[in-house]
């Protein structure tokens, strides 16, 4: 079973994110699988290499395909997901017509400059074509304590972060643990849905 982490980071906030969430899903014994997209141009088709020169491999459509669930990771834009994860997604037509995500578990992660900038509309809006591909959405249940008590991020709709406008914060202990418990607590839906499918 492998849980994929896809998501896109220009500067590096979200990565950090997605490496704590997978930390949290490989805790819990499932394989995660890291993946990000390329950028995009507003003039032309993006031709990068298949194999970025340094970070993560790109995923490709057959990495949604075969995992058991997914956390789905993006920086604000404009209080929405980035335009490279968004195309990334809009080239998911045949996983659509297939139903090759329906049913699988979903969570959402985010990364803003600004405390009030747009955290819970880019995570809601990573959740709509997920449930276009009939995915189950999970966000983080209050049972987390952090929830209650973080001063900078962390939101019931996913995981989320603070960075400033100079990315001069790090992340927090909460949101930190917020990540790792939302990798963990995906990774109990997906075993959980393993189990029920088996029996
Ligand atoms: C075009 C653009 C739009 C942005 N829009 C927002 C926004 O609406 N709200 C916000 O708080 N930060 C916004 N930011 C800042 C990023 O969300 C923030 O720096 C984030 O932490 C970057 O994540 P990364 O390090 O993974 O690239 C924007 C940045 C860019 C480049």
């Amino acid at each position: 079973m492998t849980i994929l982490i896809l998501y896109y980071s220009r500067h590096g906030s979200t990565q950090e994110m997605a490496r704590l969430i997978a930390r949290g899903v490989e805790e819990s014994q499932i394989e995660a699988t890291v993946r990000t997209v390329p950028e995009v141009s507003a003039v032309c088709e993006a031709a990068q290499d298949d194999i970025p020169s340094q970070g993560d491999p790109y995923a490709t459509t057959d990495d949604l395909r075969h995992c058991q669930g997914l956390a789905l990771g993006s920086p604000t834009r404009f209080g929405n997901m980035a335009a490279p994860l968004k195309y990334f997604l809009e080239g998911t037509t045949a996983l659509w017509i297939e139903g090759a995500l329906v049913n699988k578990p979903a969570m959402v992660f985010t990364s803003t400059a600004s405390m009030h900038g747009g955290q819970e509309t880019t995570l809601t809006s990573m959740m709509l074509p997920l449930l276009h591909h009939g995915m189950i959405i999970s966000g983080l249940p209050y049972t987390m304590t952090e929830l209650n008590q973080t001063q900078s991020g962390g939101t019931p709709y996913g995981a989320s972060r603070v960075t400033g406008s100079r990315n001069e914060c790090s992340i927090s202990e909460d949101e930190k643990q917020l990540c790792i418990k939302g990798g963990k607590h995906l990774a109990a839906l997906v075993k959980q849905l393993a189990t029920e499918t088996n029996s």
